[in-house]
């Protein structure tokens, strides 16, 4: 049996637990620590090594992180500090811990693990999956395999004056006060324009109102069929778990 650490970062928490890469299952209790603010490369050291050693860890690590990731290195930062764009996180976390990192976008994380273990698996064709939280995150998913790096999230919105994340994320729907139909419709106003210039054969909803599905379906009004994810808040740290074991096995073959 294969365990890997998963570590998912996101705005407001870094998580952690040890999954098992063959069921994608936590084998340990999940661990969430606040992200410090600013989220610096600096001042997430600290709770990353405190992940490492609450379970007293020494293998492979995989690490979601909310940004662009190419070779490791972040090209973004919407909602972390500025200063990690262009950082090497991967050098950053290995040279920290002294164990070897392997960093993936964390909604490409997500919809890895969702399409292995949770509510794509079995399908096939293209999936895509949406994280909506303090951001909106997006993966897409082809025949099992990422199309990395995809930023659906930040399409514009109302004319090209709002950012979708920052229109119909649930960040939004907390900083507005929205009521589940007027966010309902804003979300359904951005799966429109995805719909306009992608037709995956599903789409999946992921992040923590996943599990309110219920609340707002009605206003989901698009053609392709739209369905919540079922690994809630676990998806992030299998998938980077799961991330990290490919990875590996890539290099030894
Ligand atoms: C970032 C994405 C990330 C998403 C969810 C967005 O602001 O641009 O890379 O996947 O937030 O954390």
């Amino acid at each position: 049996m294969e365990h890997v650490l998963g570590i998912d970062i996101g705005a407001t928490g870094m998580k952690g637990a040890i999954v098992d890469i063959e069921t994608g299952e936590l084998v340990t209790e999940r661990i969430k620590l606040p992200t410090p603010h600013p989220a610096t490369p600096e001042s997430m050291i600290d709770p990353f090594l405190d992940l490492i050693k609450t379970h007293n860890w020494s293998g492979i690590i995989g690490c979601g992180f909310p940004s662009i990731i190419k070779n490791g290195t972040a090209l973004t930062a919407s909602n972390i500090d500025k200063s990690w764009i262009n950082t090497n996180v991967e050098d950053c976390f290995e040279k920290a811990s002294g164990l070897k990192v392997n960093v993936v976008n964390d909604a490409d994380a997500a919809g890895l693990a969702e399409v292995h273990f949770g509510a794509g698996k079995g399908m096939s064709g293209c999936i895509l999956l949406i994280t909506i939280g303090s951001g909106l995150g997006s993966a897409l998913i082809y025949n099992g395999q990422i199309v990395p790096n995809t930023e659906f999230g930040h399409i514009f919105l109302k004319g090209q004056t709002q950012v979708a994340e920052k229109y119909a994320s649930n960040n939004a729907r907390k900083l507005h006060n929205l009521e589940w139909d007027e966010w309902g419709k804003r979300f359904n106003e951005f799966l429109l324009q995805v719909e306009r210039i992608i037709l995956p054969d599903q789409i999946i909803l992921g992040g923590g109102i996943s599990k309110r599905f219920d609340l707002y379906k009605e206003y989901i009004d698009i053609q392709i069929p739209v369905s919540p994810a079922s690994m809630l808040n676990n998806a992030g740290i299998a998938g980077a778990a799961l991330f990290a074991h490919q990875k590996q096995l890539k290099l030894f073959s």
